[in-house]
Parts: C-alpha cells; structure tokens; sequence
C-alpha cells in the first residue's frame, strides 16, 4: 500500500501470542516501560500494538466503538497519549466481519466510523482480521477500512489479518502494508517450520510498504530452545517479516533478550532494498536449506539452516546456486551474523551447524568491501 508508511518491515510489540484477552491499561502501561528500559526501542522496535478483547461495545447513539470500561478505564485516547509520551507508536485491532475472534464488535460496514474513532484515539497502526465475515470478499471488505483509515488524514499502517482468504499476496499489495500469509503461529517447532515453508515462496511479492506477514514472533514463548528461537527470528528477519514481539518482555530471559537484540540480524531485516529471501537449495531429506536474498549495494545474505535433528551437520552454500550472486571466482567476505568473526571464500563455504540452528552471513564481494562496510574486518 502506497501511504509512505512501512519502507522497512514493522517492529514491536503485540498482546495475543502472551495474553490473548488479559490485557488491561496496567499491562500495557507495564510493557511501554520495558519497551524502553529493556532498549528495545531505540533497536527499533516502536509499535506497542494491542490485539483483541479491548473494545466491548458500541454507543448506541453515535455507533461508535467502545473500548472494555474494566480493562481501560482511562479510555483509549490516554491510552495512546501514554504510549506516545514513550516515543513509542500505537497499535489497536479490529475486524473486516461483524465480530472479532473473541465476539467483539467487528468494524464491517462502519468503517468510517471506527477509522474515526482510531485516528481520534492517535493511534499509529491497526490490525484487521477475518472472523465473522459470512463468505463476503475479503477484498471489497479490506478495501473499505484502506480508504477509510485513508480519508482520517492521520498516518496509519494498515496491518491485513486476511487469514483463511485465498492467495492474498496475489492482490494484497495494494490494499495493505503487510497480509498474513498463513494461519495462526504457536510456540512449537512444527509450527515455526510449517509457517515457514508456506511463506517462503511468496517472496517475489514482498517490497517496501507491502510486506509477507507469517505472523508474529515466539521468541521467548513455551519451550523454544535457544537454537530454535535463534532460527525463528534469523530467518523471520531475512523474509523481511515485520518483527512484532509476542513475549513477556517484563520477564524475558536473558538469552532470548539477546536473540531479538542481535543489531547485525536487525540490520538485514531494516536493509532498505526490502527484498525477502528464500530458500535457493534443499537436500533431498529436506533436513538442511542454503537460504539467500539481495541487499542494498550489491550485498546479500545467506543462511545455513539445519532443520534436523542431528548435530554438526556439514552444510555447504555454492555461489551458483543463488540467484543473481557473483560468479564462482568471485572472493566475498562473509561477516558471521551471529558470532563475532568473518573469512572470506571464493566460490563455495561449508560450515557445520548444530540441530535447528542457523549460520547466518552478510556476504559481500572483496573488491567492494571497504566502501560497503567499514567495520569488516579481514581475517589473514
Ligand atoms: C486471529 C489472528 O490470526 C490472531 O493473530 C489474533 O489476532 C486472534 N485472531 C485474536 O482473536
């Protein structure tokens, strides 16, 4: 969606993966401040966006939506004022039906009203589901809140949560600033793997302001290992998702605070040329993956994914097999994404990667180095 917002993919915070619909004013007052003092935010991630179960009602006058007067008894507007006094942005939620998920009121045929209501409220960024919609078109129905959230005159990134809708990345450029690509992520390698493999074909319609959406992260949720949770954001990251944490950020633990920290995998995701990569060769067990995708100023980056189960295995990346790379005698510089370290290899690198982890590389031709990245430090 052509509105300036989204040049690079959305990071911040949202309520459903942890709390579902146990959010109140103090929680979200709670998170804005570890927001801050966790230096999340000044990484990058600015949106604080509350998903379902804030509103209850309408006003049966005005029509117009009413947020849960137990939950946020200041009201939404202080709400957002709270937020923004942070520097952070704001987030709020409906639905392209007549109710949400949770059989909230949803916004279908009051969109004028609703987008009002948000911009009035200051908000920043809202997300619209699919629930309760009775077969109507979806496109028809998230074109209606576009041109709404548009005709408020207040910047608001349009998040499409078209879940269940065929082929969205097909027709979703236009009307959103990201779409979801699949259904709902849980905390479980099953689901991070099988997310991944549906969205990962979708990268030619990814670009700045119109991004793949395969849901928010599960970093630091159930019982991800600290491999698992390091290839879930590398490779949400490269796939230019928007990073919207989905975690206790009050209690996080310190390795996945490191995880979502990393200012190196941050930087790939926030590369301004806002190209996805994908997978580029699969071992016929379809146990390992050589992932790659193009940045800014002739770089790329390359992934070494072990989706298996056994440690060490030996994964090689040859240049060849990556789309529009250099050729086999071309030296590049491979900058470690994860570990403080670079080499340089001239047609193909191996390296051994444990089970569910990722060796993740900034990979950019020697002759080109020392303009591209100063701080690259050749190893003799
Ligand atoms: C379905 C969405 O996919 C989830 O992310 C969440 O927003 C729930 N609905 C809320 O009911």
């Amino acid at each position: 969606l052509d509105n300036g917002l989204g040049l690079t993919p959305v990071m911040g915070w949202n309520s459903w993966n942890k709390f579902a619909c146990g959010i109140n004013e103090t929680l979200i007052h709670s998170i804005a401040d570890a927001l801050v003092s966790t230096g999340l935010r000044d990484l990058g991630y600015h949106y604080l966006n509350l998903d379902d179960c804030w509103q209850l009602t309408r006003d049966m006058g005005s029509g117009k939506i009413k947020e849960d007067p137990n939950k946020f008894p200041s009201g939404m507007k202080a709400l957002g004022d709270y937020i923004h006094s942070k520097g952070l942005k704001y987030g709020l939620y409906s639905d392209a039906g007549l109710m949400t998920c949770q059989r909230r009121p949803g916004s279908l045929g009051l969109e004028t009203i609703d987008a009002q209501s948000y911009a009035d409220f200051g908000c920043d960024y809202l997300k619209y589901d699919n629930c309760y919609a009775f077969g109507l078109k979806p496109q028809k129905r998230y074109e209606a809140m576009r041109d709404a959230l548009n005709a408020t005159g207040r910047p608001i990134f349009f998040s499409m949560c078209e879940w269940g809708a065929l082929d969205p990345a097909t027709w979703a450029t236009p009307i959103g600033n990201s779409w979801r690509t699949t259904g709902d992520i849980n905390p479980t390698w099953g689901s991070i793997l099988e997310i991944l493999d549906r969205n990962d074909p979708l990268w030619p319609y990814a670009g700045p302001g119109a991004w793949n959406d395969p849901d928010m992260l599960e970093v630091g949720n159930g019982n991800l290992t600290v491999e698992q949770q390091r290839s879930h954001f590398t490779l949400w990251a490269i796939m230019k998702a928007p990073l919207i944490l989905g975690n206790d950020i009050r209690t996080i633990s310190q390795e996945s605070l490191d995880i979502i920290t990393n200012k190196k995998i941050i930087a790939i995701n926030q590369d301004k040329l806002g190209a996805q990569a994908h997978s580029v060769w699969t071992s016929d067990e379809k146990d390992t993956q050589v992932w790659a995708g193009p940045l800014d100023e002739g770089e790329f980056v390359i992934v070494l994914f072990n989706r298996g189960d056994i440690n060490n295995v030996e994964i090689a990346v040859h240049w060849k097999d990556i789309p529009d790379f250099y050729t086999d005698t071309t030296t590049m510089v491979l900058e470690d994404l994860w570990c403080d370290w670079n080499t340089t290899a001239t047609g193909s690198f191996t390296a051994k990667v444990q089970a569910h982890d990722v060796v993740a590389f900034r990979a950019s031709p020697t002759k080109k180095s020392n303009n591209l990245r100063k701080n690259v430090n050749l190893q003799s």
